[in-house]
């Protein structure tokens, strides 16, 4: 199938990060059939709860202020989207202050992300029974020019629905995707055009 995909499935890290179940979130179709409001309505169901977990425990080399103060930052989605990368995950991203201007912009190319941009992207699941489950959370932060070149100076980071940091080799798991498929325009993958907010 899309090499996106198939490059997520070998990192294997979104199968491994498989969170808990939300019974009372569930729903009576399958994810892949919900509408746009049914999306919605469970991301409002689960959100209290989902941002809680991430907050759990240590998060040791993640700043813990990325975790604390991301859902105070731009929403660059109005409405979960599942684009079919990041695991057949529904998707809700984030960007801090210093990278709101370029990052809305969804620019294609000549993009350039100032260093100490944060992207943060909440997921969860719908399974084909209409199972909720939470999904990891997803950091992006622009470092210095040549700090991290390998990554295009991008530090990517997780953190598993119970707050755990997660270990993944980032060049694999991350970057090459990234930085492959959107190596143009920094490196962003963007939400999907439909659920992408106004700047
Ligand atoms: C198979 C390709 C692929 C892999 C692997 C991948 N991503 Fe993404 N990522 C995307 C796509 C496509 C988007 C935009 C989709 C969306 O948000 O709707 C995205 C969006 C993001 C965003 C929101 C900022 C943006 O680019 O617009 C963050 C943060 C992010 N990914 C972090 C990560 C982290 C951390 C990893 C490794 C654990 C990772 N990604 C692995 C494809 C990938």
């Amino acid at each position: 199938m899309h090499s996106w995909t198939q490059t997520a499935l070998a990192a294997g890290v979104f199968v491994l990060a498989a969170g808990g179940a939300q019974a009372a979130c569930d729903v009576d179709k399958p994810g892949s059939a919900l509408t746009l409001m049914e999306a919605a309505k469970v991301y409002h169901c689960l959100e209290k709860e989902l941002h809680a977990g991430y907050l759990q425990g240590d998060k040791r080399w993640i700043p813990s202020e990325f975790v604390t103060d991301y859902r105070s930052w731009k929403a660059a989605s109005d409405f979960p989207a599942a684009p079919g990368f990041h695991g057949e995950r529904y998707l809700v991203t984030f960007v801090n202050p210093v990278g709101e201007a370029e990052y809305m912009q969804f620019k294609e190319e000549n993009v350039t992300m100032p260093a100490g941009s944060v992207l943060a992207k909440e997921s969860f699941t719908v399974n084909d029974a209409g199972k909720v489950s939470k999904g990891p959370l997803f950091l992006m932060q622009k470092v210095a020019e040549g700090s991290s070149p390998a990554t295009g100076d991008w530090y990517y980071m997780a953190i598993t629905p119970d707050g755990l940091p997660m270990t993944m080799d980032v060049v694999s798991a991350c970057s090459d995707c990234h930085q492959g498929n959107f190596g143009q325009r920094d490196g962003l993958g963007y939400p999907l055009e439909e659920a992408r907010a106004k700047p």
